[in-house]
């Protein structure tokens, strides 16, 4: 039986190459199988969750669609949409945050981090944020979740939320308990300047990330800055394990080239490190290159952008409002 799945990007601009291996191209992957129904959204909601200039934000609400567009996604067979256009979005997640408890809430490390030291100052909504995101997955009956491995516990706490959501309204798998789909391969991609820190939109560093608008030279110019350490070329995977940087090089070649860790390693293990990262940055270009152009060429049509929003809206406003009036009967409402 297909999948129904459903996922989200934040059009928070930058998107970059942990985006696209991390996720973006498991969407593809998943959009080609014909027993797949497929849902992309593009989460403005939750872009607005840290502030946003409206004039960006309104330009990169285009870009990630049609980030998703030139990287594969058949907007003819897929629906794309952006979260606020359907306002069953935000009607659900006030009811689960009715479900959701703050001790749940108050473990996501992903709010720790962003708020920082000074967690008085984050918006409600940066800590609310992952009922919102439950909400844009329950509404439409969504089995399968293709994510980053940073969204992991999110995943979790939707599932927590749908269970006590059926369980305290007595309704045996009303909501559908979703499963995550994260990349085998690696956990996340690192920064290219420390590989410790993930690969980020937010870095105030460009040289740390490969823009999926970066052109050749650029990615070039990246990848020969980017970090590694005085060692030769690895020759083992177990070598692998101090050197957080060269790991994610070989990662970040692996992943591209759809090949093992293993394979990556033995192809570059007797040859020096200039020639492997010329090679990665070929690699990097030749997949990333033709995207590239396809993304600059689909936003000079923006009205053709904002059409196929405005489709993706009509039919996920369709799902979407069905279930939203099935959870106000359950209610009480
Ligand atoms: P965001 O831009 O935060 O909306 O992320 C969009 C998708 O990309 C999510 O599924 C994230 O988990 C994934 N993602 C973001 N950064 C990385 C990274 N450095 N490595 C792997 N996946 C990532
Ligand atoms: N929180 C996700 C991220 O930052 C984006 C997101 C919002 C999402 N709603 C979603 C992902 C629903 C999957 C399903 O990457």
């Amino acid at each position: 039986m297909g999948k129904k799945i459903f996922s989200g990007v934040q059009p928070t601009g930058n998107l970059h190459l942990g985006n696209y291996l991390g996720a973006i191209k498991n969407f593809v992957k998943l959009s080609e199988d014909k027993d797949n129904e497929c849902i992309f959204c593009v989460v403005d909601l939750h872009a607005i969750t840290v502030k946003q200039n409206p004039v960006e934000l309104k330009e990169n609400i285009r870009e990630t669609v049609a980030t998703f567009i030139a990287s594969g996604i058949d907007p003819k067979k897929n629906i794309m949409f952006n979260q606020s256009q359907v306002s069953a979005h935000s009607e659900a997640a006030w009811i689960l945050s009715c479900v959701a408890r703050m001790g749940w809430l108050n473990r996501m490390t992903q709010f720790k981090e962003k708020a920082g030291k000074d967690k008085e100052k984050a918006s409600i909504g940066l800590y609310s944020y992952p009922i919102l995101m439950a909400a844009d997955i329950l509404l439409y009956d969504a089995t399968h979740v293709p994510v980053g491995d940073d969204q992991k516990q999110h995943l979790e706490l939707c599932r927590d939320i749908a269970q006590k959501f059926n369980n305290d309204f007595g309704i045996d798998n009303f909501l559908k308990v979703p499963e995550p789909l994260i990349q085998k391969n690696f956990s996340r991609i690192m920064s290219l300047k420390d590989g410790k820190k993930k690969m980020s939109k937010s870095e105030i560093s460009d040289l740390s990330r490969i823009n999926l608008k970066d052109d050749e030279s650029l990615i070039i110019n990246k990848i020969k800055k980017a970090k590694t350490d005085t060692l030769p070329m690895p020759t083992k995977l177990d070598e692998l394990g101090k050197r957080p940087e060269v790991n994610n090089l070989l990662i970040i070649y692996s992943s591209i080239k759809d090949i093992s860790l293993e394979e990556a390693i033995k192809e570059f293990s007797r040859k020096n490190f200039s020639e492997f990262k010329e090679d990665l940055s070929q690699s990097i270009n030749d997949k990333i290159g033709p995207i590239t152009k396809e993304i600059k060429k689909l936003l000079n049509d923006k009205n053709y952008l904002d059409k196929i929003l405005q489709e993706g809206c009509i039919k996920a406003s369709e799902i979407a409002s069905k279930k939203i009036n099935k959870i106000h009967e359950i209610v009480g409402f």
